[in-house]
């Protein structure tokens, strides 16, 4: 469907789940989140109904995020269901890769085809630090799991943070040169509890050019990264710029929450409840939302924080 500023929506990401099994400092609260009522959550069937609705407005591509999605119980059934949906061509998922181990195989077996791994550090500590004590070794055991199962394309998301990890752009980037796997800078978005972080910390992806002079410009690939690639390396690196040069000109995208509010954009407080509707109303719904999707997410940077209303577990990124 095609929405009022000329877009083509082909692209629905799906949260399953508000919970997860790390605290990342820009997505969550320490304290987590206040578990949802059951009753207050789509269901398992509500979700694959508003799968097939979407499909029927012409999403193509779904993209399974959390929280985590992996933590979701009944997360194999949901992506083989929904990949058998006729219309949906892809189902990707986004990850912090620490059930991996048990999931991989059995996720590429009901239907996902890519997957992309956030990584924001190559050092034990300072991944136990920026997840309030995720262990980078359980991270490398997902990411081979993932290798081994041999996924179409595997992605990994770094958040780029000032005075974190802006000394590690390069060793980051060199991933794309020991494995094929793509390897993204994403410039932080303030979400509404991501305090804790200064001006300082939001910084621009020039700064990863200037990091890596070595890397050349590379085709797109659909996705909102502008990529480059290392020389003699097997991936590329990827920019992704929502604060300082926004991409919402381009965007395919709507949002489904795990509490079935449809969102259609990251960063606006619009929501299209979908629980309780049968098919039409679902359809209809949706159909509203792409329509009400704004012309783009307004400012955002350290003084502008997003107008999303939710931290980025509850919207999935
Ligand atoms: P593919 O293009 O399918 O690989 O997926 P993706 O890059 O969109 O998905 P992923 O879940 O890996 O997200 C990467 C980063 O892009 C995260 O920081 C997301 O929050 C951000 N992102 C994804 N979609 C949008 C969007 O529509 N707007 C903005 N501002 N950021 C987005
Ligand atoms: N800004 C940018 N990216 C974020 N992510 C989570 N929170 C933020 C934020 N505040 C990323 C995660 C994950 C993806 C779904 O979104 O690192 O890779
Ligand atoms: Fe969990 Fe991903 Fe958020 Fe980290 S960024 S707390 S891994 S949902």
């Amino acid at each position: 469907m095609i929405d009022t500023f000329g877009r083509s929506i082909t692209y629905l990401r799906v949260s399953v789940t508000d919970l997860c099994n790390l605290r990342c400092r820009y997505c969550m609260p320490e304290d987590g989140v206040c578990k949802k009522e059951h009753a207050d959550m789509l269901t398992e069937d509500e979700l694959i109904q508003a799968v097939e609705a979407a499909a029927a407005l012409g999403i193509t591509k779904l993209r399974i995020t959390g929280g985590e999605p992996l933590v979701k119980k009944n997360i194999v059934s949901i992506c083989r269901r929904a990949s058998r949906v006729p219309g949906i061509r892809e189902v990707c998922l986004t990850t912090n890769g620490i059930l991996l181990p048990e999931l991989a195989r059995p996720l590429k077996e009901a239907g996902v085809s890519r997957l992309n791994l956030s990584l924001d550090t190559l050092d034990p500590q300072k991944y136990a630090h920026i997840t309030r004590n995720g262990s980078l070794d359980d991270f490398w055991k997902g990411f081979h799991a993932a290798l081994d199962a041999d996924f179409q394309k595997i992605k990994l998301n770094a958040v780029l943070i000032g005075g974190f990890n802006d000394d590690e752009i390069l060793p980051l980037a060199e991933l794309t040169r020991k494995y094929p796997v793509d390897v993204r800078f994403i410039e932080m978005m303030p979400m509404c509890d991501s305090s804790g972080f200064g001006p300082e910390a939001y910084i621009p992806f020039t700064r990863v050019l200037e990091a890596l002079p070595e890397a050349v410009p590379a085709a797109k690939d659909g996705g909102i990264a502008k990529l480059f690639h290392l020389p003699c390396a097997l991936g590329n690196i990827g920019l992704i710029s929502p604060v300082s040069a926004h991409f919402c000109g381009e965007c395919n995208r709507i949002r489904l929450t795990a509490d079935g509010k449809v969102k259609p954009c990251l960063h606006s407080n619009a929501e299209y409840p979908l629980k309780g509707l049968d098919f039409d109303g679902m359809k209809a719904q949706l159909e509203a939302a792409i329509l009400g999707k704004p012309q783009w997410h307004g400012n955002l940077d350290a003084a502008h924080k997003s107008g999303a209303g939710r931290n980025m577990n509850q919207i999935g990124g």
